[in-house]
């Protein structure tokens, strides 16, 4: 039996903007199991990130969680103070590798001194120890151990990213989330950084939620994947339910869009129009101005998320009975 690590219910975070309200993050409900990797895609804009920081709760300035519960190893950590989160919760249990993460390395700190910096400040450790540690931490990342004395700028991009992964795996958390891990780096090395995280998450067990907007990066690893549209999940499904059965229109023109090498040349089908601004999103399903299947419903009730084979769940009106 798989054991449940997360359990996100109902999760509700807006940005307080001079504009509105903006609805990034608009009741997402989704279970996350002990080693699983979870896959979020979605097209720009639609909530990821949001998502991922309300988890770590670091939601921006004017962002607020205004709802839901997000229950880890059996405790709501929403109710958590931030400084007993902080104290228990962040680089301990959970840890993220942020969107354009590689370019936070402080550049005027050797590579060492910064990881160092995180056994130091958190296990007690002396800079002697620390340093020892972060040493086995970047070969485990496939990185020699002489570059900690190196600086930010004599790394690639591909190291840069690398070590951040061994930064957010420093205190063995139970899960780490990786935002958009290679979106800045060129195929070849995307591949080693995601051949990284496959190897730590298989010796390490850690469940991981990757976050991209690219579903071919997340077929490589993914055991379940959620798709996220305008601030709402509209599919959730182990890999095989939504890469081989996707059910929902978005996310099939999500796969439509994905070039494919080989088997017969097929024109790129893609979705036409732009995702809602999360002010005003459209009234009923949030997909419908853009969807060749919407029918009566659509534009005027919320479609309800119906689980249309064991495991695999759909928010759309063909799928649903009124
Ligand atoms: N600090 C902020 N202030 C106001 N609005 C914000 C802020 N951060 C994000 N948003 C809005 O929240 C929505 C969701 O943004 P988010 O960054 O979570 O999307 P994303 O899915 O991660 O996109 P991307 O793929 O581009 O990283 C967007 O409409 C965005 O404009
Ligand atoms: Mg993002």
């Amino acid at each position: 039996m798989s054991e449940v690590l997360m359990r996100v219910e109902g999760l509700k975070t807006y940005f307080y903007t001079a504009r509105g309200i903006v609805k990034a993050v608009d009741n997402v409900s989704f279970t996350l199991n002990r080693g699983e990797v979870l896959g979020l895609a979605g097209e720009s804009g639609c909530g990821k990130s949001t998502t991922a920081y309300s988890i770590i709760r670091l939601v921006p300035p004017p962002g607020r969680i205004v709802g839901g519960r997000i229950v880890f190893e059996g405790q709501d950590i929403l109710k958590m103070s931030s400084e007993e989160y902080r104290r228990k919760i962040r680089w301990k249990k959970i840890s993220m590798i942020f969107q354009g993460a590689m370019n936070a390395l402080n550049p005027v700190l050797s590579i060492g001194d910064q990881m160092a910096e995180v056994f130091m400040i958190h296990k007690g450790m002396s800079k002697k120890e620390a340093l020892e540690e972060s040493a086995k931490l970047l070969s485990m990342v496939g990185i020699d151990p002489k570059r900690l004395r190196s600086y930010p700028h004599e790394l690639s991009g591909g190291m840069k990213q690398r070590v951040m992964i061994a930064m957010a795996l420093a205190l063995n958390p139970p899960l780490v989330i990786a935002d958009e891990p290679t979106t800045a780096l060129d195929v070849v090395v995307q591949a080693q950084v995601m051949n990284v995280l496959k190897k730590l998450q298989k010796e390490y067990k850690v469940s991981i939620i990757l976050i991209t907007h690219d579903l071919s990066l997340i077929a490589e690893i993914a055991d379940k994947v959620a798709i996220m549209y305008a601030g709402k999940i509209v599919e959730f499904g182990t890999a095989e339910h939504i890469y081989l059965n996707p059910q929902h229109p978005y996310t099939r023109g999500l796969l439509a869009s994905i070039p494919r090498i080989r088997g017969e040349i097929k024109k790129l089908e893609w979705i036409p129009g732009i995702p809602p601004d999360l002010v005003a999103p459209p009234r009923g399903c949030r997909f419908h101005p853009r969807c060749k299947y919407k029918f009566e419903p659509c534009d005027k009730e919320e479609p309800p998320m119906v689980e249309v084979e064991p495991g695999h769940y759909v928010a759309c009106w063909l799928y649903a009975k009124r």
